[in-house]
Formats: structure tokens, C-alpha cells, sequence
């Protein structure tokens, strides 16, 4: 079942995204070579926290930290640590929050100084293929409208979408239904309605899209070691188009 929200639980979710955007906007200041991820995710639960709300992530099914940082082959939940940043790294940096019970999640994939043109256009193709899925979000699409606008975005530049994680519902939970795949046909799935609120986060690999879980039980890397790009943003369907939450 699809919980729609109610406008006073929208605003809830609007200033919890607030919060994910302000540590995203630190994290872009705070990315260099040289720095730790555990630096990172330190700075992170101390915005979160002064803010007035919880680090989402922190405990979540026992995961160790705040935020993930997912480097290079690293798709998703990257725990940090004392790995260090070096140039001509990516870095993946998701963030979630709860603030009076609402919950907002977003990620951005960071260049570490100079990068790799391919790198460069993983990132750009990644980024464009969430803003191709924003738009579908009208009022009466179908769901599966928005993952097949990532889908035909990245595959038609020569990447391939993660397939065995996806975007979901949130609100009072992270993850609420309905799953979000970053790919489908289109005009499947229920009916975008004004009140549905989804977290829309395309994995995209520049090699083949499978992937493995690292001894750790948590980080996810491709299975060809190629680069992967991670963007996401909470974003809610209102009767005048799609509303970011995640956004300063
Ligand atoms: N954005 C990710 C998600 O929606 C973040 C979860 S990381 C975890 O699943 F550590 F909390 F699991
Ligand atoms: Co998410």
C-alpha cells in the first residue's frame, strides 16, 4: 500500500531534506584529496544532529555510520573509515535524515580534483538521468514511467543501470513502497498521484551492470571493478509537478 502525505507531512519532509541538502552542500565543500571518509562522515552527523534531527542511517539494519561513501567501483554503502580521498577519485555520498519522524535521502557523486573524461561523463549522464526521471513525475504517469526515463537516459550513452537495488517510498519510514526500479517499460505500475512522496536514486555503471557485496556485508561494488555514479533525491508529486525536497 502507498501511503499518500498530507501537506503538513510534506513540510515535515521538505525541512528534513533541508537538512540532507545542508550536509550534500558541506560534503562538496569538505570532498578533497587527503581526506578521510570517516572525516566526512563525522562532519555529516554533526550537521544532522545541530539541526535538530537523526542520522537515518546510523544503526539502520546495524549499519556503522551516518552516511555512506561508496569510491570509484564502490556502488552503494560504503561504510567510511580511514580511507583516504586521492585525485582523480569519484566518491558516492549518500545521507539520510529523520527529523520529528520524517524522512528525507539524497546523494551526489563528487569528483576528487582532477578526473578521468569518462569519469566526468559517468557523473553528468548519472546526474541528467535522476533530472529525466523528476520530469516523468507528473500527475497520472505510472511509475514505471520514471525508471524507464533513467533506463533509456543511460543506456542510450553507453552505461548500464544497477538492477538489484532501487528507489522507494519514504516518509515516516525510509523505505516505504513502492519500489522505484532504474529500469521497465514504460506505462506500468500504479498512477503517480499528488501526495506521493519517492526517493529516486539511479546506480549507474560505466562497465556492465552487475554487482557484489564486498566481505564487509554492506558495500556493493561492480562486479567488473568499472566506475560507478550514485544521484539521488526525495522528491514529492504535487498536482503542479514534481516538488524536490532534497534542495536547499
Ligand atoms: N539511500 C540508501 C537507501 O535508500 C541508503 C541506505 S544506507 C543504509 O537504501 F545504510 F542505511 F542502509
Ligand atoms: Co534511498
Amino acid at each position: 500500500m502507498i501511503k499518500l502525505k498530507s501537506a503538513a507531512e510534506i513540510k515535515k519532509m521538505r525541512q528534513a531534506g533541508k537538512i540532507v541538502a545542508a550536509v550534500l552542500q558541506e560534503m562538496e565543500r569538505a570532498v578533497a584529496a587527503g581526506v578521510t571518509t570517516g572525516s566526512l562522515d563525522k562532519r555529516a552527523e554533526r550537521i544532522i544532529r545541530r539541526a535538530g534531527a537523526l542520522p537515518a542511517f546510523l544503526g539502520y539494519h546495524g549499519y556503522p555510520a551516518s552516511i555512506c561513501t561508496s569510491i570509484n567501483e564502490e556502488v552503494v554503502h560504503g561504510i567510511p573509515g580511514l580511507r583516504k580521498l586521492q585525485e582523480g577519485d569519484i566518491i558516492s555520498i549518500d545521507v539520510g535524515a529523520c527529523l520529528d519522524g520524517y524522512y528525507a535521502d539524497a546523494a551526489v557523486t563528487f569528483a576528487v580534483g582532477k578526473i578521468s573524461p569518462q569519469a566526468q561523463k559517468l557523473i553528468e549522464v548519472t546526474r541528467r538521468s535522476l533530472e529525466k526521471a523528476i520530469e516523468a513525475m507528473q500527475c497520472g504517469a505510472h511509475l514505471s514511467d520514471v525508471s524507464h526515463a533513467v533506463q533509456s537516459y543511460a543506456e542510450a550513452r553507453g552505461f548500464s543501470i544497477v538492477r538489484s537495488y532501487c528507489g522507494h517510498g519514504i516518509g515516516t519510514a525510509m523505505h516505504e513502497e513502492p519500489q522505484v526500479p532504474n529500469f521497465g517499460r514504460p506505462g506500468r505500475g500504479p498512477l503517480l498521484q499528488p501526495g506521493m512522496v519517492l526517493a529516486v536514486e539511479p546506480m549507474i555503471n560505466a562497465g556492465g551492470w552487475q554487482v557484489e557485496v564486498l566481505a564487509d556485508q554492506w558495500t556493493v561494488v561492480t562486479r567488473d571493478r568499472s566506475l560507478s555514479a550514485h544521484f539521488e533525491h526525495t522528491i514529492a508529486v504535487g498536482e503542479n509537478g514534481p516538488e524536490i525536497l532534497t534542495v536547499l
